[in-house]
């Protein structure tokens, strides 16, 4: 197959802005092309040998964040929290499994996002939808929802600005985790979840290394000129990679084998992943697998189930079944916020009853299909927000407006988050005894 880093182009493509300026986007997409990178290729080595455990049922994959970055929450507060959320539940995995947790965060980088209406109307009036922060602005206003390539260059260096915070918090082991233990304590967890064992190595300040060894991030490779400007051939291999982040995901909505975004990632190096909804096929699957990692490369590519709760039962037993059959080496995440939105008073929500439930049919499917469920992929934050229904902290219809951020989904507030890693610490144990 011909693959370049421009060779996408000549496919269809889905869910792209059209930019008004054409001359201005190739301007800022030069400037891009010579900047530094994101991230470095031993980095994104040491993940793909990471992810290589994970697909032989060593090591489990905690991916989450945000739902879109956003420029206006930008703040040092909002990365360290989002940072110690996923130090957090990964120390509950960790120690629940007894095996290592690899965490990638959505971040540094998830900006763009599809959208399943072209238009937005509000009070009678019909502008183009808000496609994430790198593209156009949030405001309900003609002007602001104009492309804008300047955007390009905004992104690129909040990314930047966000992985030397993270890198610093590592390093500076500025977190404190012992949190996790207060919030079991003051929830009553401890019986339910957690054994007296697992309470003592949670406590234990010795294990902080452990934990906080690496870090990797991730976004949607939705915006491809943005992709393809970070995108380098390495001198020593010939091979390219992507340096806008580690691991790249195509959406539900861009998977189609004959477009874009599927020949782009086909040509990288780095390690990625496709969600998958409830309507696929399983031909598209083989098809997706023969493209995207045409040798069976161990840990190369992750499929994130997003079914939703009420259909994960009756559509992925078979596709676990085939696949297996196929004898193909793949990673198999679950992603139980995408199948699972509802509106309620005009604002998206997720109710964590049905998160908690499709995350517990995924476990319970692989088991008994005898396949290994290698990770969770969550909309997620470190901040007390009210954007899902239920969970510990008892978040009520009426409650959702109180701090409702989000500019896209709803994310899991912190407690959730905890709430939901201490469950599949559970679902974990299962298969380990
Ligand atoms: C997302 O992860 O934010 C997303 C849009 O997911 P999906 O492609 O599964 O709908
Ligand atoms: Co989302």
């Amino acid at each position: 197959m011909n693959w370049s880093k421009s060779s996408w182009r000549n496919y269809p493509i889905k869910q792209q802005p059209i930019y008004p300026n054409q001359y201005h986007l190739n301007q800022i997409l030069n400037k891009l092309e010579k900047f530094p990178p994101l991230v470095f290729i031993e980095e994104i080595k040491n993940l793909q040998n990471a992810l290589i455990k994970v697909s032989r049922g060593e090591a489990f994959l905690l991916q989450g964040g945000d739902c879109v970055e956003s420029f206006e929450n930008f703040n040092f507060l909002d990365i360290c929290n989002m940072f110690k959320i996923l130090l957090q539940m990964s120390m509950i995995l960790t120690f629940s499994g007894n095996f290592p947790v690899i965490k990638v965060g959505r971040i540094a980088g998830q900006f763009a996002k599809p959208r399943s209406s072209e238009f937005e109307e509000y009070q009678g009036e019909i502008l183009p939808s808000f496609r994430g922060d790198i593209i156009n602005g949030f405001g309900f206003s003609k002007n602001e929802r104009i492309p804008d390539p300047d955007r390009i260059l905004k992104a690129y260096y909040q990314s930047l600005t966000t992985l030397k915070l993270i890198r610093n918090c590592s390093k500076e082991k500025l977190l404190d985790l012992n949190g996790v233990l207060e919030f079991i304590e003051k929830n009553n967890l401890n019986n339910e979840y957690i054994s007296e064992k697992d309470s003592q190595f949670l406590s234990a300040q010795k294990n902080y290394e452990t934990i906080i060894d690496a870090f990797y991030t991730s976004h949607e490779a939705l915006l491809l000129p943005y992709e393809e400007a970070l995108t380098r051939v390495d001198d020593l291999s010939g091979q390219f990679y992507n340096h806008s982040a580690h691991m790249l995901w195509i959406g539900e909505r861009t998977r189609d084998i004959h477009e874009a975004h599927v020949h782009f990632l086909s040509g990288i190096k780095n390690p990625i992943a496709v969600k998958i909804g409830p309507n696929v096929q399983i031909d598209d699957l083989l098809q997706i697998t023969q493209i995207l990692n045409p040798n069976n490369e161990e840990g190369r590519l992750t499929f994130i189930m997003r079914m939703g709760a009420d259909q994960i039962d009756k559509i992925l037993p078979n596709i676990f079944r085939k696949l297996k059959q196929e004898g193909l080496n793949l990673i198999y995440s679950i992603d139980p916020m995408h199948g699972n939105t509802i509106k309620v008073n005009d604002l998206k929500t997720r109710e964590f009853k049905k998160i908690a439930k499709e995350v517990q049919s995924f476990f319970e499917i692989a088991y008994s299909e005898g396949v290994y469920p290698g990770g969770i992929h969550l909309e997620m934050t470190g901040k007390k927000v009210t954007e899902c229904i239920g969970g510990i902290s008892n978040i009520t219809e009426r409650n959702l407006k109180e701090y409702y951020e989000s500019k896209c989904d709803p994310r899991l507030n912190v407690e959730q988050a905890l709430e939901l890693a201490l469950l599949v610490a559970n679902l974990i144990k299962k298969v380990k005894i």
